[in-house]
């Protein structure tokens, strides 16, 4: 989720660009640049790292210009380097992208076969030489035609030397807005960058093309055909606008996840062909591998035990799921017949680093799964399976988690299928269900208000129990975390088979127990023990699939969820438990985004 500015007026650009881009650092900060028009060339600026780094070339520099685009970037294609900061350029036009381009590939050999030579690993330096292929002295009408050979989701602006006076913005699946002043004009990612200078803005719509001059903004569809877009006032302060909105980065993260879900399987699967496609995996001979071994870390941990579900299920491999830091210690059984994955959101957690480092010396193939490019733990894998949440700001993860679980879902079928085990119908099948599951998250996050009226209710106990069994075990291990980690709340996640063993003595009425009663095939044992619970004066918060009229009468809140297959009522259930934790928190009015002791990434033992 990169961030995205452009201006064009009477003031110096350059100053408006770098303002912009400090407010949108949240949105991603590998790498950044500006590129601004002056005595007819494009003078671009780039730097690796935090967005100072920019800031102190541009103060040495000191470019002045009336007309520019900038960008801070989340890498998506290609490590950050500077070579791969944008802007990127082709032969006088320059332009930035948010979004990931799905064809950019094909695309690029195209251009290659027409003679472009390429300086980055990047898709947006392709849409940049097929803008110039398209280039017949008008910008727009490049533009225009390039918007439709492209697949994936941009948010684009371009400029070029020999037509000055405009900047072009698109978008497609990508957010864009315009901020409108007199005299000058202006676009972003997001309002953050703009709200400084105005409070009129346009927010393009789905396959807006715009041209933007000094003084007019005009929109058109990718059809070239005018369109009228509405002129909205928005007064906001900068920091909620940081936040979109929402109170804390954490509300909004949880808010993302179908988004980041459909970025994260966007390009990686073919529903006509019932494929999972992991061109990234063809050098991982699957057949040399007796069994995998997962490492990670709290929440990462989590989807790992949920990935061993996945895998064991629709590949037929044995999975061991460990915790790095135990793992790093322990006598292994490695060799070169295990597959070690590692997953990690920053790819920077030392624990599974070092557990990573053992695994390889001792013969073991390396796959991650992760949500920082060119972080330490990609660099020393094999191969690394990207999830493209964006940047997760609030310390305690969550549209990470659920995108960490995708990938291993579709990583089970991609390995089922390369085993012969999956038919192409069955993965149609599953993909088709996975591709309503951002739909059904949309379905579970209007229960927010319902959900947060038990937070009320529950705000002030002192400890709870986090009961799931099967696939939705590790969930109920998940839940339990983000309530320690937010609330500073004790909580434990278990197995419900487990209550018998002993946690049962702790029962009373001052004890919730949330319990994931969802549809799935052992969904009659965790009625029993919710009747158990509730025979001893318990108090039980549960979740189950809609039409289920039963476990109600055994609880204080039933949360009633879409109806989805068990392997996939994870991420359900995993909304309602985030939610939970989160309205808690903020109810108790804590720091919900950096809560005490806690940091985002434990790069330390
Ligand atoms: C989860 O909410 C925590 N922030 C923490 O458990 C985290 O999952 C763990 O530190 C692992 O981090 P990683 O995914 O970046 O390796």
């Amino acid at each position: 989720m990169c961030g995205i500015v452009a201006y064009i007026g009477s003031k110096n650009a350059t100053d408006i660009l770098i303002e912009g881009l400090t407010r949108l650092e949240y949105r991603g900060y590998d790498s950044a640049g500006i590129a601004v028009i002056i005595n007819n060339k494009i003078e671009v600026f780039r730097s690796v790292g935090k967005l100072l780094n920019l800031k102190n070339i541009i103060s040495e520099k000191k470019p002045v210009s009336n007309i520019g685009i900038g960008h801070t970037r989340w890498a998506t294609h290609g490590k950050p380097s500077y070579e791969n900061a944008h802007p990127h350029s082709s032969f006088g036009i320059s332009l930035v992208h948010n979004g990931i381009i799905e064809n950019y590939l094909d695309i690029k050999r195209n251009l290659a076969d027409k003679g472009y030579k390429f300086e980055s690993e990047t898709d947006t330096e392709v849409i940049a030489h097929l803008i110039h292929s398209n280039y017949k002295d008008d910008i727009f009408e490049a533009v225009k035609v390039s918007v439709k050979q492209i697949k994936g989701s941009f948010a684009l602006a371009v400029i070029s030397v020999n037509e000055p006076d405009k900047i072009i913005l698109a978008r497609h699946d990508s957010p864009l807005v315009i901020g409108i002043s007199d005299g000058e004009n202006f676009a972003a990612s997001d309002i953050p960058a703009l709200i400084s200078y105005t409070n009129k803005f346009i927010f393009l719509e789905e396959n807006d093309i715009a041209v933007l001059t000094k003084d007019s903004v005009t929109c058109f569809d990718f059809e070239g055909k005018k369109t009228d877009r509405e002129i909205k006032i928005v007064d906001i302060n900068p920091v909620m606008a940081e936040k979109a909105g929402y109170r804390h980065f954490m509300q909004k993260e949880i808010y993302e996840q179908p988004r980041a879900i459909i970025d994260t399987i966007r390009g990686k699967y073919s529903l006509e062909e019932g494929m999972v496609l992991l061109p990234e995996l063809q050098n991982i001979s699957i057949e040399n591998f007796k069994r995998f071994n997962i490492v990670a870390c709290g929440t990462s941990w989590h989807a790992g035990l949920i990935g061993k579900f996945y895998i064991e299920k629709y590949a037929k491999i044995p999975v061991e799921v460990d915790i790095a830091s135990e793992y790093r210690y322990r006598d292994n059984i490695i060799d070169k017949n295990t597959l070690f994955i590692a997953i990690s959101q920053s790819g920077e957690t030392a624990d599974t680093i070092a557990a990573l480092r053992i695994a390889k010396k001792k013969g073991a193939s390396i796959l991650s799964i992760c949500n920082v490019i060119g972080s330490t733990i990609t660099r020393e894998s094999d191969a690394t399976f990207y999830t493209h949440a964006g940047p997760e700001i609030g310390v305690a993860s969550t549209k990470a988690f659920t995108t960490q679980v995708v990938a291993l879902f579709m990583l089970a079928i991609y390995f089922g299928q390369r085993k012969g085990d999956l038919s192409c119908e069955k993965v149609k099948e599953m993909l088709s269900e996975l591709l309503k599951l951002p739909e059904l998250i949309e379905h579970v996050l209007k229960l927010d208000e319902k959900i947060e009226n038990i937070a009320r209710n529950f705000k002030d106990f002192s400890s709870f129990l986090y009961l799931g069994r099967n696939v939705n075990y590790p969930v109920a291990l998940e839940g339990a975390l983000k309530l320690k980690e937010i609330s500073y709340i004790h909580a434990e996640g278990y197995p419900a088979g487990e209550m018998k063993h002993g946690p049962i003595a702790l029962i009373d009425k001052n004890m919730p127990v949330f319990v994931i009663a969802t549809d799935s095939k052992v969904y009659d044992k965790v009625l029993a023990n919710i009747q158990e619970v509730k025979a001893r004066d318990g108090i039980v918060i549960a979740t189950v699939t809609e039409g289920n009229n039963e476990v109600e009468k055994f609880t204080e809140f039933c949360i009633k969820l879409p109806e989805i297959s068990e392997e996939l009522s994870v991420f359900l259930n995993s909304i309602v438990v985030q939610l939970l934790a989160y309205h808690i928190a903020a109810e108790l009015g804590l720091d919900v985004d950096q809560p005490r002791n806690l940091a985002k990434s434990v790069t330390v033992e």
